[in-house]
């Protein structure tokens, strides 16, 4: 693997060299998916175009009585504001923000530092190489050793939660998940074809998660670190115990492992959700890039399987196949299938071991979010983010029981795995590629859940032809295919609003979505009411209205990301012209008051990345405001919103492709010239009040 060339299709300020480190160059590389599963799109929206014209308009969501009923396709921008019964709209007068999002936005920059708006205070929990125990020494770039970095704070945090201390009011649990590492700016003097030992070894221990107490400074929103008994890390090299349909099956057992319930490690730790439970979830999501030699893998479906997250042939990028054979296929092509799940963690037993459920699948989960309905099933939402993969849901059998958290930790092992299927419902005539509103006044529709696998306490049933349940539970994308699962935009944090209890999913970009010219072979699908911009550079944010345990749901896209002077973009009915611009909507958060808030990776609108309210009600309905920016080629990820601060994880600061340790891209946050560290950054206001409402 190596850092590729520049794709002139490919517009996000994401650098070559975070798309190397980060994902594996999935950003660059061919599409994977080369299913032709049956497009259930496909014959459901051909029957669309024959029924559409007699039905009534499927309205989802508060966005229905702002869209125009009447208006033809093309004219989309223009006629969003229109309602249906001709009084003024949100284009004709200033809307007064809702609360939570009543700040001055933040206007578009390159600063490098954190942007905030007038009357709030920043400041840095803590940052890369900072101890989480006390035994640990204060970093030294030039001095890291394994040994020390697997008690210090890790690389690249991105997932980020925070819970009620157990016992200390003036604490909280600060969690976190350490996605990747980028050696070529962690190290003085890097030899990319020639890692030493020790740098291996510290990136290995730089992955994973923190867990670490803070305490409450004063009467403010700032959070201190603090050393406590519950400070823990969790590493690449830190014991799981794997569960579900794959534990114990011969597709997972290694050398090391011939139990196939005991995983060293877990990798690119993505985002994640807190359960109302007491744990967190973490998705393991670019994975494949850690393991070598590709070619070596035997046995028909084992090979596409490699193949299909993109693992290289012979080497990898970091090479630690040289140093440790569980990364090396060759020797090892098991260990392959003992990641790509997601985890669990109980960040109050610093002892406990760690699960992987193997029972919602393997793929690039980018998080795992759970929403509890009414009866006490728990529901799990995932999204597979990668080019034209799929969104999936898992259902459990069993019911949350309040302060039994060992029944609770087992409740996502027990029920069904779902993947979905989309269908516009307007005619895809009038699905133009360029974002015109179909005449309908909506990109929306229907969608239905496809069951793939169903574990009991006695075993497990396949849903799926020519599949067991352990070959569900580890080639999830193959068994999703013979469903028929609907291809998506690169599905991101797919999570449920506990106020309005609907669910939002961002859909970050998909450069080769109906792609032309040098891409044209890139593309597996052409636009979609679900996926209605052309080679899709600034991404999608859909609104669901789900059963939760049944299997049908309805769906609108409440933003079409970008510009807002572009003629594509939609704010989900909002005056253009008051919005800010938003671009790669990646992480979710909610608000008290219910506001949707989106942190973005890769901004393709040339202004650093940053943190964004977006109004889902009434008239604010589509208002987007920027509340923050990260510094110089950082993403904006781990999004926490209280009413008393904003924390977000700066990810990847100064990571443009010109910079070096030496020489680096970003000075943040010690700035002078020091190397810029990942970190952990709070907003909070000055005058101690709620964030977002007028005092
Ligand atoms: Fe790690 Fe899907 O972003
Ligand atoms: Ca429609
Ligand atoms: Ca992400
Ligand atoms: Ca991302």
């Amino acid at each position: 693997m190596t850092i590729k060339g520049l794709n002139l299709l490919f517009q996000s300020n994401r650098s070559k060299l975070t798309c190397t480190y980060k994902c594996g160059n999935a950003c660059w590389g061919e599409c994977t998916n080369t299913s032709d599963n049956v497009y259930f799109g496909d014959v459901v929206s051909r029957r669309g175009v024959l029924k559409s014209f007699g039905l009534g308009v499927v309205t989802v969501g508060g966005g229905a009585a702002l869209v125009a009923c009447g208006a033809e396709p093309g004219d989309g921008a223009a006629t969003a504001t229109a309602t249906t019964d001709g009084s003024s709209t949100a284009a004709e007068k200033d809307v007064k923000a809702l609360e939570g999002m009543q700040f001055e936005a933040v206007e578009p920059n390159t600063e490098d530092k954190v942007v905030v708006p007038a009357g709030y205070a920043t400041g840095v929990l803590i940052a890369w190489g900072d101890p989480v125990y006390e035994d640990a020494p204060e970093f030294d770039p030039n001095n890291q050793t394994a040994k020390d970095a697997e008690r210090q704070f890790g690389f690249n945090n991105d997932f980020a939660g925070l819970m009620e201390h157990p016992t200390d009011k003036n604490r909280l649990v600060y969690v976190c998940s350490h996605e990747y590492t980028t050696e070529p700016h962690m190290f003085p003097g890097y030899d990319a074809e020639n890692p030493t030992d020790e740098q291996i070894n510290i990136g290995l221990a730089n992955h994973g998660h923190t867990i670490l107490e803070v305490s409450k400074v004063g009467d403010s929103g700032e959070l201190k670190r603090e050393f406590g008994p519950l400070n823990r890390r969790i590493t690449a090299n830190t014991e799981f115990e794997l569960r579900g349909p794959a534990a114990g099956s011969d597709l997972v057992k290694t050398g090391a492992d011939a139990t196939g319930t005991k995983v060293m490690g877990t990798l690119n730790n993505c985002a994640g959700g807190m359960t109302p439970w007491g744990t967190f979830l973490s998705g393991e999501e670019n994975f494949d890039q850690y393991f070598a030699n590709a070619a070596a893998v035997q046995g028909e479906r084992a090979a596409e399987d490699v193949k299909r997250f993109g693992v290289e042939d012979e080497a990898s990028e970091r090479k630690w196949e040289r140093l440790h054979d569980r990364f090396d296929l060759a020797k090892e092509p098991n260990e392959f299938n003992r990641f790509g799940y997601i985890v669990e963690i109980n960040p109050l037993d610093p002892e406990s071991t760690p699960v992987k459920h193997s029972s919602m699948g393997r793929f690039k989960h980018e998080a795992g979010n759970v929403h509890v309905a009414k009866d006490g099933t728990v529901v799990c939402y995932s999204g597979d983010d990668s080019r034209f993969e799929y969104i999936y849901k898992f259902v459990s059998s069993k019911k949350v029981k309040e302060g039994d958290l060992a029944h609770n930790m087992t409740i996502l092992d027990e029920g069904t795995l779902y993947v979905a299927s989309l269908e516009g419902n307007s005619p895809e005539s009038e699905i133009t590629g360029d974002g015109d509103l179909p005449s309908d006044g909506q990109f929306d529709g229907t969608g239905t859940w496809h069951k793939l696998l169903t574990v009991t306490a006695d075993g497990a049933e396949s849903h799926v032809d020519g599949f067991t349940p352990e070959e569900v539970a580890v080639y999830t994308r193959f068994a999703a295919d013979k469903v028929g699962a609907t291809k998506m935009d690169r599905p991101e944090d797919f999570q449920v609003n506990p106020v309005n209890e609907k669910l939002y999913l961002a859909l970050t970009n998909n450069s080769y979505r109906g792609a032309s010219g040098e891409n044209a072979s890139k593309s597996k699908e052409d636009v979609k009411e679900y996926a209605p911009i052309r080679e899709n550079k600034n991404g999608l944010v859909m609104e669901i209205d789900d059963d939760f345990a049944g299997e049908s749901f309805t769906w609108n896209l409440l933003l079409v990301c970008g510009d807002p002077e572009a003629a594509s973009t939609y704010f989900g009915g909002f005056d253009k012209s008051k919005v800010s611009p938003i671009s790669c909507p990646d992480n979710l958060a909610f608000d008290s008051y219910g506001n949707l808030w989106i942190s973005t990776d890769g901004n393709a609108l040339k202004s650093n990345d940053g943190l964004y309210a977006v109004g889902l009600e009434g008239e604010n309905r589509g208002q987007v405001k920027c509340f923050l920016t990260v510094p110089k080629a950082a993403e904006t990820c781990g999004p926490i919103v209280t009413d008393e601060r904003v924390m977000v994880n700066v990810q990847h600061p100064g990571e443009t492709d010109d910079a070096t340790f030496e020489n680096p891209g970003s000075h943040w946050p010690e700035g002078g010239d020091s190397v810029p560290r990942p970190a952990v950054a709070m907003a909070w206001r000055t005058d101690n009040k709620k964030i977002g409402v007028d005092a």
